[in-house]
C-alpha cells in the first residue's frame, strides 16, 4: 500500500524510494510533514519547531498562543489572508480571505479522471490516490488535494479541485497545482530552463536568497522563455550526488513557478496555472480542476531525477499506442523550400528522399489556400491546387509510390487577418473590444474558447485526414497570445480566457488523435515554443527547436533531458551552413547531435553530392537500428556542455551507445576520457574493433574517446555487452 494513514491525522505516501508525510494538525491545518528518503517508520513531525517570531501573526483558533503561526509553519496549501505572508497556492477575489482547513480524507484505488486536461494515465501497474477534502467555512468554498501515488516511478502527482458550495458566485484567483515547502537547515538552489525562440531550455542554476524568484509565461503558451518544470536541489547536488526534487506541470499554457526563500530559511514552491490575468468564476455548485503537477525526488543527484521522468513520461503520459512504436525517419519541406514550391519540388524531394531510405515526406507550411508566404492564407485550410498542380490526394498517390510516406502541417490554433476565413468570421479571433488587435507574425489567436470555433476545426481536419492518406501531423502554434478577451464569453468571464482557451486546444487535441489514433502528430511552437508535458499526452513527440545548428542544439537537448525522454525530441540533420547561425558542419556532426531523438532531415537533397547521399543512406541505416535502444534506453548525461563538450549515453542490457561534440579539439593532447554511467559492473562491454572492457572500468577508469579533429567535432562509439553463457 502506498498510502497509509497512521493515527487518524497523519497520511504517509510511499514510493519505492521516498516517503511524504502530511499531518491535519490541531487546527485542521494540513501541514507538511517530509518529503525524503524513507523513514523507517519514524513520524517527521518532531521537525515542527515553534518559535514565536516577531511579525508572525497567528491564527483565531490558537488564542494567545504567539507560537503557532502560519508564517512560520510548513504546509501543504497555503491561503492568502491567514497570516501567512509568504507565497500561497490559493486566493479568493474576497475580502474574506480563503482559510481551508481539513475535513476528512478518502483513499482512492487508481486515480479520479481529469475531465478535459491531460494527465497521468493509468497503466496495468496500480496507482492510487489520496484525497483530503479541505473546507473553508465562511465562504462555502471547498477543496480537494489529491496526492496519485505512482510507486514505481517514484512519483506524487499533486492537483486540487474547487468547488463552490455557497449559494452565490464566486472568484477564484489563484489556483496552484501545487505547493510544496522545504525544511530550513541547508541552502536550496533553483534550476529553471530558460530561454527564447531558437535556443530554448537552457539549463540555469541560481542560489535562493531570501525572496522570491518567479519562472512563468504569460504567453498562453508554456513558451520558448522558460519551461514548466523547475528542480529544487541542495546545495552540493550533482549528476549522481544529493537531492532533488523534479516539479513539471502536465500543463501547455500560461504557468508560474514561484519559489520563496522566507525569513527563517525554509524554501516554498508554489506551482500552477499563472495568476497574472487569472480569474475564474464558479457559480453555485460549479467546481475547478487544476492541472496536474508531477513531483518527483531523487536522493541519487539530477541522473536518477531524469531518469524518473522519463520513465514516467514514457509509461503514463505518452500516448500508449505510439510507447513501443517504432517512428519514422522523416524529410521536412521547410527548410529545403520554405513557402516556395510546386509539385515538381515536392515529388524531387521524395523521390531523392526514397533513394537516401527515408520513411516519411513532411509537406511543411504554404499548401493550401494564398499562403505563399506567412503573411495571408492561414485559416484556409482548403488545398491550393494551383499550386499543387492537383489534387492533394494525387500528390500523395505519387510521394507513396515513390515509397514515401505522408505527413502535412496544421496550424490550427491561428488566423491571418488575409483569409477567408476572417472575412467571414472576424468575431472568432481573441482580441479587445474598442483596440486593435496585437499581431505576432502577422497572425491573429481563434478564440479556442469558443466551442463552435473548435467545432469548425475538428470538422476541417476531420476531411483533411479522412480523403488524403496521412499518416503524420505537426500540429504548429506561431505566437503568443497578447489579448485576453473573447466575443463569446459574458464579461464575468473574461479572466477565463486563456486557460478556457488552452481547454480548447485539448478538447480539439483528444478528439482528433482520438478519430485519428494511427496518425502520428508531432507538437511545434516555433520549434520548441511549447514543449512540455501537456503536449505529450497528445503528441508523443516535439519539434525541438527551430535552431538545427547542430552545436546549438547539444545545448538545447541537454537543457531539455533533466525531464524530457530522448524519444519525445524532435531532432533533425539540417544543410550547412545552417539557416540560423551560418556555422559549417560536417553531416556526420549533424547527424551525432539530431541522433538522440525523432531523427530526420530539413534540407534540400539537390544540394547534396553523391557521397553525402551514400553517408545518409548509412546514417538512416544507424538510427533504425538505434532507434530502440534509444526510445527504451537509460539516458545519461556524461558532461555538462559548460566542460567543453556535450557527450550522452543511452543504454540498456545489451547495448551502450556514447555519443556527442567535442567542441573544440585541442592541439598535443591526450585523448579525451569520460566514466560511463549505469553499466554492469561484472558484464564485459566490446566495441567496433573488438576491445573488451568490464563495465566496473569502464565507469571508474573511464572510455578514452576516438581522436577528434576540428571543431564540434562528433563521437559515436557503440558498445556491445557480451552474453554470459
Ligand atoms: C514554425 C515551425 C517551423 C515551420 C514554420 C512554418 O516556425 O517551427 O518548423 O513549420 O513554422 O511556418
Amino acid at each position: 500500500m502506498a498510502i497509509q494513514v497512521i493515527g487518524d491525522r497523519i497520511f504517509q505516501i510511499e514510493t519505492e524510494h521516498t516517503c511524504y508525510q502530511i499531518q491535519a494538525d490541531r487546527h485542521n491545518i494540513v501541514a507538511h510533514l517530509w518529503y525524503g528518503p524513507k523513514t523507517g517508520g519514524q513520524v517527521m513531525d518532531y521537525l515542527q519547531d515553534y518559535p514565536d517570531v516577531g511579525f508572525a501573526g497567528s491564527i483565531a483558533d490558537a488564542g494567545n498562543d504567539r507560537t503557532y503561526s502560519l508564517d512560520t509553519r510548513l504546509q501543504e496549501y497555503p491561503c492568502e489572508g491567514t497570516g501567512d505572508y509568504r507565497i500561497s497556492a490559493a486566493g479568493l477575489e474576497d475580502s474574506r480571505g480563503l482559510d481551508l482547513r481539513y475535513e476528512g480524507y478518502e483513499i482512492l484505488d487508481g486515480r479520479p479522471p481529469l475531465e478535459g486536461l491531460p494527465g497521468i494515465r493509468e497503466t496495468d501497474t496500480p496507482l492510487q490516490t489520496l484525497v483530503l477534502h479541505l473546507a473553508d467555512k465562511v465562504t462555502d468554498v471547498t477543496c480537494d488535494l489529491f496526492y496519485v501515488a505512482d510507486e514505481e516511478n517514484d512519483a506524487i502527482i499533486r492537483s486540487a479541485r474547487f468547488e463552490n458550495r455557497s449559494g452565490r458566485p464566486v472568484w477564484l484567483d489563484r489556483t496552484a497545482s501545487l505547493s510544496l515547502d522545504v525544511h530550513h537547515g541547508e541552502p536550496v538552489d533553483l534550476i529553471t530552463f530558460t530561454g527564447k525562440h531558437n535556443k530554448e531550455r537552457q539549463f540555469t542554476r541560481r542560489r535562493l536568497e531570501q525572496g522570491i524568484v518567479s519562472a512563468g509565461s504569460t504567453r498562453g503558451t508554456s513558451s520558448h522563455q522558460q519551461n514548466p518544470a523547475v528542480i529544487l536541489t541542495g546545495p552540493d547536488t550533482t549528476e549522481t550526488n544529493g537531492w532533488a526534487v523534479g516539479a513539471m506541470l502536465v500543463y501547455s499554457g500560461s504557468f508560474r513557478a514561484d519559489v520563496e526563500m522566507d525569513q527563517l530559511g525554509q524554501a516554498r514552491l508554489v506551482m500552477g496555472i499563472n495568476p497574472y490575468g487569472f480569474r475564474w468564476k464558479l457559480n453555485p455548485g460549479e467546481s475547478f480542476q487544476t492541472p496536474e503537477a508531477v513531483l518527483i525526488r531523487s536522493d541519487e543527484g539530477l541522473e536518477v531525477l531524469s531518469l524518473r521522468f522519463h520513465r514516467l513520461i514514457r509509461q503514463r503520459l505518452i500516448p500508449p499506442r505510439f510507447r513501443n512504436r517504432p517512428r519514422p525517419v522523416l524529410i521536412n519541406t521547410w527548410e529545403a523550400a520554405y513557402f516556395n514550391f510546386d509539385r515538381k519540388t515536392i515529388l524531387d524531394i521524395a523521390r531523392q528522399s526514397a533513394d537516401m531510405d527515408i520513411d516519411l515526406l513532411v509537406l511543411d507550411d504554404g499548401w493550401f489556400g494564398s499562403r505563399n508566404s506567412d503573411n495571408a492564407g492561414l485559416g484556409d485550410w482548403e488545398v491550393n491546387e494551383k499550386k499543387l498542380q492537383g489534387s492533394l490526394q494525387s500528390l500523395i498517390e505519387e510521394v507513396n509510390a515513390a515509397g514515401l510516406d505522408f505527413g502535412i502541417w496544421i496550424e490550427p490554433e491561428m488566423v491571418n487577418e488575409d483569409s477567408n476565413l476572417y472575412r467571414t468570421h472576424p468575431d472568432w479571433v481573441l482580441k479587445a473590444p474598442g483596440r486593435g488587435p496585437v499581431r505576432g507574425r502577422n497572425q491573429l489567436v481563434l478564440d479556442m474558447t469558443n466551442p463552435e470555433v473548435v467545432d469548425h476545426l475538428f470538422q476541417v481536419f476531420s476531411k483533411l485526414l479522412t480523403d488524403n492518406h496521412i499518416t503524420y501531423v505537426k500540429w504548429d502554434m506561431n505566437r503568443s497570445l497578447a489579448d485576453r478577451h473573447s466575443d463569446h464569453l459574458p464579461e464575468d468571464r473574461q479572466g477565463e480566457v486563456h486557460h478556457r482557451y488552452m481547454l480548447g486546444v485539448y478538447d480539439l487535441l483528444d478528439r482528433l488523435t482520438k478519430a485519428f489514433p494511427d496518425v502520428l502528430f508531432e507538437g511545434c511552437s516555433g520549434g520548441g515554443g511549447r514543449f512540455d508535458a501537456g503536449m505529450l499526452y497528445y503528441t508523443p513527440q516535439i519539434w525541438c527547436s527551430d535552431d538545427t545548428d547542430p552545436h546549438e542544439r547539444t545545448l538545447i537537448q541537454y537543457g531539455t533531458s533533466f525531464f524530457y525522454p530522448p524519444d519525445t525530441v524532435g531532432s533533425h540533420v539540417s544543410a550547412s551552413p545552417n539557416h540560423q547561425t551560418g556555422r559549417r558542419t560536417s553531416l556526420e556532426t549533424r547527424a551525432a547531435a539530431a541522433m538522440p531523438g525523432t531523427f530526420g532531415y530539413e534540407l534540400d537533397p539537390e544540394t547534396l553530392d553523391d557521397l553525402e547521399r551514400e553517408e545518409i543512406r548509412g546514417m538512416n541505416q544507424l538510427y533504425r537500428d538505434l532507434q530502440p535502444l534509444i526510445f527504451h534506453g537509460r539516458y545519461y548525461r556524461l558532461t555538462n556542455p559548460g566542460q567543453g563538450m556535450a557527450l550522452w549515453e543511452i543504454s540498456d542490457d545489451d547495448r551502450v551507445l556514447v555519443q556527442g561534440l567535442v567542441y573544440e579539439t585541442e592541439p598535443n593532447a591526450l585523448r579525451r576520457r569520460v566514466r560511463l554511467r549505469g553499466l554492469d559492473p561484472e558484464a564485459v562491454y566490446k566495441d567496433a574493433d573488438g576491445m573488451r572492457r568490464t563495465g566496473q572500468a569502464l565507469m571508474t577508469g573511464g572510455l578514452l574517446l576516438p581522436v577528434t579533429s576540428g571543431t564540434d567535432a562528433p563521437v559515436t562509439v557503440i558498445l556491445e555487452r557480451e552474453k554470459t553463457q
